[in-house]
């Protein structure tokens, strides 16, 4: 057994990251069409420093594989990155390498996932992410997500010979909705006759 089921939804669910991944992460990171939304476009990813990057990432951040439900395959990852014990808050970051898995719904679900995880498991008061200004997928994809438009760097990151604004979008934990880890504590603390002795707000 290479996924575990840490965070469940209708379709993914979220599984620590398995080393043995290593060269699937390489080939995702090395292509230009996932990389062009995100940071690493400009680094050159070799197996052996993307599993330097992967064992901090690890080590430091709170990250898991996406895994698709009904094939068992990964086919992404998702993480809270630079998380402060003191102010509460966190910054998100996702990508999907498995390109035909893209526009089904499978990043707005993972992203509630690991959100239900950052505000009611992990105690966070905030979390904010950063997305370029032309990724239109990812915008409306954190838009169903809940995020709110927090404002912009402009003329913050080089692509294609232009310089493009950032969009800085946030959530707080009183705007989140959990969708998985409050139904699952309800459910184990159910009575023998399956009422529930709390009541979920
Ligand atoms: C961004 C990403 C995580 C979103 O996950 P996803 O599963 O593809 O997204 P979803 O299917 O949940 O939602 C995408 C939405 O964008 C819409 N969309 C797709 N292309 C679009 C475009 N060019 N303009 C506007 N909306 C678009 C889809 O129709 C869908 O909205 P709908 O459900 O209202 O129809 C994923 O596409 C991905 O990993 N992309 C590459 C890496 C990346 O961009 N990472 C994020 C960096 S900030």
């Amino acid at each position: 057994m290479k996924y575990f089921r840490k965070l469940v939804g209708e379709k993914c669910y979220l599984s620590p990251i398995s080393m043995d991944d290593v060269e699937k992460y390489t080939e995702w990171v090395n292509d230009m069409e996932i990389g062009q939304f995100m940071l690493f476009t400009s680094s050159v990813v070799g197996i052996e420093k993307e599993r330097a990057m992967l064992q901090k990432l690890i080590e430091n951040d709170v990250v898991f594989a996406i895994i698709e439900k009904d094939t068992n395959k990964v086919i992404g990852n998702c993480g809270l990155h630079n998380i402060s014990d003191v102010h509460r808050h966190a910054t998100f970051g996702i990508f999907i390498g498995e390109k035909t898995f893209w526009n089904q719904g499978i990043g707005t679900e993972a992203a509630t996932l690991i959100l239900d995880f950052a505000f009611n498991i992990l105690n966070l008061h905030s979390v904010n992410m950063d997305v370029y200004s032309y990724n239109r997928r990812a915008i409306r994809s954190y838009e169903k997500v809940g995020f709110k438009y927090a404002g912009k760097r402009r003329d913050y990151i080089f692509m294609a010979g232009e310089y493009h604004d950032v969009l800085i979008y946030d959530m707080l934990a009183s705007e989140f909705n959990s969708p998985y880890v409050k139904d699952m504590y309800a459910k184990s603390i159910s009575d023998e006759a399956g009422r529930s002795r709390i009541t979920i707000v």
